[in-house]
C-alpha cells in the first residue's frame, strides 16, 4: 500500500473538530476510496484542555500552528482557524512556502489575499482547496470546477449565507421583525453574537467572489455591490408575497459589458424560481451554463459536520494525488468571458415601495418623476392604510439600468407627497 496521507490541523472548533472526528470515524472507509491511509499526525487549537469532539490521546498536540507544519514533515496543511488575516494567513503562507498543500474553509482569507495565494501556490506545485469555503458541504466548487469545466458560464445565483436566509424565511413565516428574529437566532446558535460579516452581507460577497474567480478567473472583491439584510421589513416582507415574490439574500455575478457584475444584496425573487422556495439556514446555488443549462445545487451550507465533509473531500482528492486539484484557481489579467452571453442581465425590474398621500394625482406625479429617467411602471398598487391620509403604493418597473433607477429612486424620495423612507429592491429576473 502507498504510504499515508500525512495531515496536520490547525484549529479544531466547529469545523476542525468534526474533520478530526470524520477521519477517525470513516478511517477504514476512507483508507479504502484513496487506497492509503490518511494520517493525523499534528493537531493544533489554542486550548489543549477544551472538550473535543475526537479521540486525540495518540495524535501530537502543537501550540504553534507554524512550528507544526515544520515539526511534522506533513504533507497537507489543514487550516480551520478563521479570519482574514492574522495566524490564519500566516499559517497558509508558511506551508505554501515549505510546499506543503493546503485545505481551508477559509472564504474570507481567500477573497481577501487570494491574488497572492492562488498564484503563490501554483509557484511552489502545491494544492490549496477551499471546498468547504462556500455552500459548506454542498460540492459547489467541484461542480464548478469539474461537472462544467466544458462550459462557459453565464451567471451564477445563490443564496450563500444560512444566516440571512434563515432570518428571512422566519420574517416570512411568522411575520416577525428582522430584530426579532435576529435575537432568536443568536440564542439558536444561527447568528454570532457579532452578526454584522453574515447580516450585511461580507460573508457571502467572499464567497461570490471565490466563485468568480473560478469560473471567469478573476477575483476582485473590491468590485462588489454588498448590501444585507438589516433594512428588510415585515411589510416589506408581505408587500413582496402578495405581488408574487419572495424576498431572498441574493448573491449574483455575470458578465457585464467590460467587467465581471458581483453583487450581494436583497432581492425580489418570483415564487415559482427555484431558489424562492430555499429556506431556513440551507444555502443554493444555480449555474447557467451555455451546454449544461441551469444547474442548482441545494444543502447545508455550514454547520460542523456538513462542513467537515466537504474538507476531508479536499484531502481526499490529494491522498488520491489529483495531480491538478479541483480547486486549483488560476487568475488571468482578463477575465474569461464567454463569447455568445446572454443579454438578460443589464438591466431589471425593482420594487419600489412608498408611503405616500392618499390624494388624487400622487401616482401620476411619482410616473413623471420616474419617466424622467426613463423608467416605465409594469404594475402599480395602492392600498390606504389606518392613517386616513396616507397610502401604501407598490410599484413593479419594467427593467431598467441600475444607475437610471437609483437617480429616479432618489428624485422619488424628495416629492412633497413621500411621507417616509422608501424601499428600493431588485428583482431576480432570470
Ligand atoms: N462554522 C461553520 O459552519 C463554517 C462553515 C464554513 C466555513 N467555515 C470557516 O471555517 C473556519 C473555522 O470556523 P469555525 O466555525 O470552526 O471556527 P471556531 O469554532 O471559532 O474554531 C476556531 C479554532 O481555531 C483555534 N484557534 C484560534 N486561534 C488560534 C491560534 N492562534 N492558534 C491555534 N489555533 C487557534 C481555536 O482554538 P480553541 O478551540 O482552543 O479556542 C478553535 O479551535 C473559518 O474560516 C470559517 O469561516 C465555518
Amino acid at each position: 500500500m502507498t504510504a499515508p496521507l500525512r495531515v496536520a490541523i490547525a484549529g479544531l472548533g466547529t469545523v476542525g473538530g468534526h474533520v478530526c472526528a470524520l477521519l477517525e470515524k470513516n478511517r477504514t472507509l476512507l483508507e479504502q476510496r484513496a487506497e492509503r491511509p490518511v494520517q493525523l499526525v499534528g493537531i493544533c487549537a489554542r486550548n489543549k484542555k477544551k472538550a473535543r469532539p475526537f479521540t486525540r490521546t495518540t495524535i501530537p498536540w502543537f501550540s504553534d500552528p507554524c512550528a507544526m507544519i515544520d515539526e511534522t514533515n506533513c504533507d497537507v496543511a489543514v487550516e480551520l482557524i478563521g479570519g482574514e488575516d492574522g495566524i490564519a494567513r500566516t499559517f497558509v503562507e508558511h506551508a505554501l512556502n515549505k510546499k506543503c498543500s493546503v485545505v481551508t474553509a477559509n472564504k474570507a482569507l481567500l477573497a481577501k489575499h487570494g491574488k497572492h495565494l492562488f498564484p503563490l501556490a501554483e509557484k511552489q506545485g502545491c494544492a490549496l482547496a477551499f471546498e468547504a469555503a462556500v455552500g459548506g458541504g454542498i460540492p459547489i466548487i467541484k461542480s464548478l470546477r469539474e461537472s462544467l469545466s466544458g462550459n462557459h458560464i453565464y451567471r451564477i445565483t445563490a443564496i450563500l449565507n444560512g444566516t440571512c436566509n434563515y432570518i428571512l424565511s422566519q420574517m416570512r413565516a411568522q411575520r416577525r421583525s428582522f430584530q426579532d428574529v435576529l435575537e432568536e437566532a443568536q440564542r439558536l446558535g444561527y447568528a454570532e453574537a457579532d452578526p454584522s460579516v453574515d447580516i450585511d452581507g461580507f460573508d457571502a460577497a467572499h464567497k461570490l467572489a471565490l466563485l468568480a474567480a473560478l469560473a471567469w478567473g478573476t477575483l476582485d472583491i473590491d468590485s462588489l455591490t454588498i448590501d444585507g439584510i438589516r433594512t428588510i421589513t415585515a411589510e416589506d416582507m408581505a408587500l413582496s408575497e402578495k405581488m408574487g415574490y419572495r424576498l431572498k439574500h441574493i448573491a449574483q455575478a455575470y458578465p457585464a459589458k467590460t467587467t465581471i457584475h458581483q453583487s450581494v444584496q436583497t432581492c425580489l425573487v418570483r415564487q415559482d424560481h427555484a431558489l424562492a422556495h430555499v429556506d431556513g439556514v440551507f444555502n443554493a446555488v444555480t449555474f447557467l451554463s451555455d451546454f449544461c443549462g441551469e444547474l442548482t445545487l441545494i444543502g447545508l451550507g455550514a454547520g460542523g459536520d456538513a462542513t467537515a465533509s466537504a474538507v476531508v473531500s479536499d484531502i481526499l482528492d490529494l491522498a488520491r494525488g489529483s495531480h491538478e486539484h479541483p480547486s486549483r484557481v488560476v487568475l488571468t489579467a482578463t477575465p474569461t468571458f464567454p463569447q455568445a452571453r446572454i443579454p438578460t442581465t443589464e438591466t431589471m425590474p425593482y420594487y419600489v415601495r412608498l408611503h405616500v398621500d392618499d390624494r388624487p394625482g400622487v401616482l401620476a406625479e411619482i410616473a413623471t418623476t420616474l419617466a424622467h429617467e426613463h423608467i416605465s411602471i409594469e404594475t402599480a398598487w395602492q392600498q390606504a392604510t389606518e392613517q386616513n391620509d396616507v397610502a401604501t403604493l407598490v410599484i413593479i418597473t419594467h427593467p431598467s439600468p441600475s444607475p437610471s433607477m437609483h437617480k429616479a429612486f432618489a428624485a422619488v424620495g424628495t416629492l412633497k407627497p413621500v411621507r417616509q423612507a422608501p424601499c428600493l429592491l431588485p428583482i431576480i429576473n432570470a
